[in-house]
């Protein structure tokens, strides 16, 4: 029997709203949204009635940069769960040591040393106590309409509407604009721990770096003595058409966080990547970051498979032409639909779509439910719509995707006039 629909969509969404988010179920009802994930496979996901098919074009932020149940990942757990378990962290691990390894090998510079974890929040967590307690000081520096996760110091590196309700949080923690060196070097100081900076904000609506600016990031931080954190998990693991979003800047950040991707889109896993001089801590402090399922046994099998996968020859070449189709896609989009859509922002397959006032990225989400594609607005500028296809996505799925988003404009012409 199908885990799938074993009860009417209606029947679904009143239990949700009953016993899991009344809120979500009542602003989906407003926004005239009512898809529920059904069956899922390589870059589409169906509405659980089995009616309406999309191109994943959201990903959940990377989540699913392989598809979705990738059969190899799905493989890799069946694989794992004939002999693993989630393992007992307390105790040296073979199949922790064997993804610490192969992320070492993959990331630039020495950064050799890894602390696996569940979410992307407690990875940013973890980055961040490390450059607490390596530096001795209590600063933070991240971007105005950035995003971290909701744990509790990632959560005070974001923005006042997720965290006053929760305050008093720690303090220590300054915002300065994405993209701006001169504000960044104000707020820089003695007393400065970390600056912490997605290498491209997404909910900021895909904010792409001026010229030069994580050199001079990362030249700033080295004058103030402050650790330079880059907040990878949307950005890493070819998303951006390298390893990793840094890759494309030439930077080597002193602490880079991995989440989402290192998943398979199947089982939880993150990564607070750090360098070498910062190991002295950890060593002499072996036990005093716990994390019971961080880097569980048969995730780390999982997530050695993403990495295969990643790292085989012609992946991120891939990754980079169907950027290449999309960049010359888009741009025909833009000149077809100038008053609409006003700005293409890319890096690899992290694209954003600026459109001319904040109505039209909620609208652009609807007009895709309709045209056949997953999109999903950025939060902290909804004029923008984010899209950010599976890396696996190919050139004839590229070309329904160009299609649609040109039906799609023109739905939110109508809508918006
Ligand atoms: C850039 C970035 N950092 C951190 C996080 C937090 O990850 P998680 O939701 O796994 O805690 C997210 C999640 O969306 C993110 O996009």
């Amino acid at each position: 029997m199908s885990l799938i629909g074993q009860d009417p969509k209606d029947a679904i969404i009143a239990r949700f709203a009953r016993h899991v988010s009344s809120g979500k179920a009542e602003f989906f009802a407003q926004a005239g949204i009512d898809l529920v994930f059904g069956r899922r496979e390589g870059v589409y996901i169906w509405d659980v009635e089995g009616r309406q098919r999309l191109i994943d074009c959201h990903c959940n932020g990377g989540v699913f940069n392989l598809g979705h149940r990738h059969p190899r990942i799905v493989a890799a757990l069946k694989a794992a769960l004939d002999e693993l378990d989630i393992g007992n962290h307390h105790f040296i691990s073979e199949h922790r040591a064997l993804l610490g390894e192969r992320l070492a090998a993959l990331s630039p510079g020495d950064l050799n040393r890894v602390i696996l974890g569940v979410s992307g929040g407690e990875a940013i967590d973890m980055a961040i106590k490390l450059a607490r307690a390596h530096t001795r000081r209590p600063g933070v520096i991240s971007a105005r309409g950035g995003y971290h996760g909701h744990t509790g110091l990632a959560l005070a590196a974001g923005e006042p509407y997720y965290r006053e309700p929760f305050g008093p949080l720690a303090p220590g923690f300054t915002q300065v604009p994405f993209g701006d060196l001169e504000a960044l070097e104000a707020a820089l100081g003695e007393d400065t721990a970390a600056v912490l900076f997605e290498t491209v904000p997404a909910t900021l609506g895909i904010a792409i770096a001026p010229e030069g600016y994580f050199a001079g990031v990362r030249a700033l931080c080295d004058r103030y003595g402050a650790v330079m954190i880059a907040d990878e998990v949307q950005t890493g693991l070819g998303r951006c058409g390298a390893m990793w979003g840094v890759d494309t800047y030439g930077v080597v950040p002193d602490i880079l966080v991995a989440g989402k991707g290192l998943s398979g889109g199947i089982y939880p896993m993150t990564a607070t990547l750090y360098r070498e001089h910062l190991d002295p801590f950890m060593r002499a402090n072996p036990f005093i970051h716990v994390s019971t399922f961080g880097g569980a046994e048969v995730g780390c099998y999982v997530a050695l498979e993403v990495l295969d996968i990643l790292a085989e020859p012609g992946f991120l070449d891939h990754v980079q032409e169907m950027a290449e189709l999309f960049r010359v896609g888009l741009a025909q989009l833009k000149e077809e639909h100038p008053a609409l859509l006003v700005e293409v922002r890319q890096r690899g397959l992290m694209m954003g779509l600026k459109m001319a006032s904040p109505a039209c990225g909620p609208l652009l989400t609807l007009a895709g439910l309709r045209h056949g594609v997953l999109t999903i607005y950025a939060n902290h500028d909804q004029s923008v719509s984010q899209l950010l296809p599976p890396l696996v996505i190919q050139e004839d799925e590229v070309a329904q995707v160009l299609e649609a988003l040109d039906a799609m404009l023109a739905w939110v012409e109508k809508a918006a006039s």
